[in-house]
């Protein structure tokens, strides 16, 4: 039997960090096993809120970076497609389809519009088109594929709704040609920054990365924020939304270690070095098979490369695919059909008048 489909991705903004791990890498790669996933590196959406030049000559680097960190994740070639938006133009041709199967106070209520317009210094007066269109390109990238299922944050979920509208507007209007596909939501919450702002990020500069060396996150984990009261070991400190504890309750497999610094955290009786030095070494431990996946990778010259081309070759055919099933579906295939026979045999027969055997031609 057929696997269902996955679509999802991310828009190539930089390196991935632990919060994109644990909050969708560490699920997708699990969700290979069950399913046909595609993996779509969506540059295009970056052009919504930056589409200038100096924005644009960023991608190719941050493209490589989101492939590689993908692949050091887990990510199998092999079973999942890795594919970019840009290069598979039959996505935009969708997307002006999808543009007239939904109204613009629909997308003006996507929550994650002004504030996306919001993060980039837009109001309502410098929005761009496109950027209110960002969920109807989504739904082209979900669509194409006729994915099933769309594992995002929290944040993208109305990007889904608006997917799932759109689905069922065009097989009503033209005959079913979609799935409309369900959201899997990530269940967990964002993870701290090691500054103990709620979320982990790059723009906050508060980030462990995948890609990080042992010494990097060593002095990453040297400097986080832990419970600002305890100025010396012997105070008794606060566990609860401490984000050293956090981590540790996350990446150290070591539970009895974890419980143990708790009861002497609490009671005075540890040093924040000794807590942070075994959650660094926690922290390199799980990043460590990581780490020799990507040096594998970066060994093999091009081969990020490859993966990108080899994927995106199999979404171009998906994409064509289902772009002819929809004009088919819409009856748009017919009309330019029939102009184009029409037009050639004009010519034809022009050309034999003109060039053409003797014996006129009767019809
Ligand atoms: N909107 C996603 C983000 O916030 C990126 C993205 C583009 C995406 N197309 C998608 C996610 C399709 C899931 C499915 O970065």
């Amino acid at each position: 039997m057929e696997k269902k489909r996955i679509l999802t991705g991310d828009r190539p903004t930089g390196r991935l960090h632990l919060g994109h791990y644990v909050g969708s890498l560490a699920n997708r790669v699990r969700l290979q096993d069950a399913y046909d996933c595609l993996f779509i590196v969506a540059d295009l959406h970056t052009l919504t809120t930056k589409p200038e030049k100096d924005s644009i000559a960023l991608l190719s680097e941050n493209v490589h970076s989101v492939v590689l960190d993908y692949l050091a994740a887990g990510i199998d070639p092999a079973r999942s497609t890795i594919y970019l938006q840009s290069a598979v133009p039959a996505v935009y041709e969708m997307n002006l389809f999808f543009e007239m199967l939904v109204t613009v106070p629909r997308l003006q209520r996507v929550p994650s519009i002004k504030d996306m317009a919001q993060a980039a210094n837009l109001n309502e007066e410098s929005l761009p088109f496109g950027l209110l269109g960002y969920p109807v390109l989504q739904a082209a990238d979900i669509l194409m594929p006729r994915a099933h299922l769309v594992p995002v944050g929290r944040d993208n979920e109305a990007h889904v709704e608006v997917t799932r509208e759109i689905a069922r507007r065009f097989n009503y209007l033209y005959g079913e040609v979609f799935p409309v596909p369900d959201v899997l939501v990530s269940e967990v919450p964002s993870l701290v920054g090691t500054d103990g702002q709620a979320k982990m990020s790059k723009s906050l500069d508060n980030a462990i990365y995948l890609s990080d060396d042992a010494a990097t996150v060593r002095r990453k984990v040297r400097g986080m924020f832990t419970d600002p009261n305890r100025v010396r070991a012997d105070i008794p400190g606060r566990v609860e939304g401490n984000p050293v504890f956090i981590y540790h309750d996350v990446f150290n497999p070591n539970r009895e270690q974890i419980e143990d610094f708790k009861v002497r955290y609490r009671e005075g009786r540890v040093g924040d070095v000794e807590v942070k030095e075994a959650l660094a070494e926690a922290l390199n431990h799980f990043l460590d098979p990581m780490r020799e996946r990507r040096a594998d990778i970066e060994a093999r010259s091009g081969y990020v490369e490859r993966v990108l081309y080899e994927g995106t070759e199999r979404a171009s055919r998906a994409a064509d695919e289902t772009l002819l099933q929809m004009k088919k579906a819409m009856g748009l295939t017919g009309l330019w059909n029939r102009i184009s026979r029409k037009a050639r045999q004009s010519i034809e027969r022009e050309e034999r008048v003109t060039t053409g055997p003797a014996a006129p031609s009767r019809d």
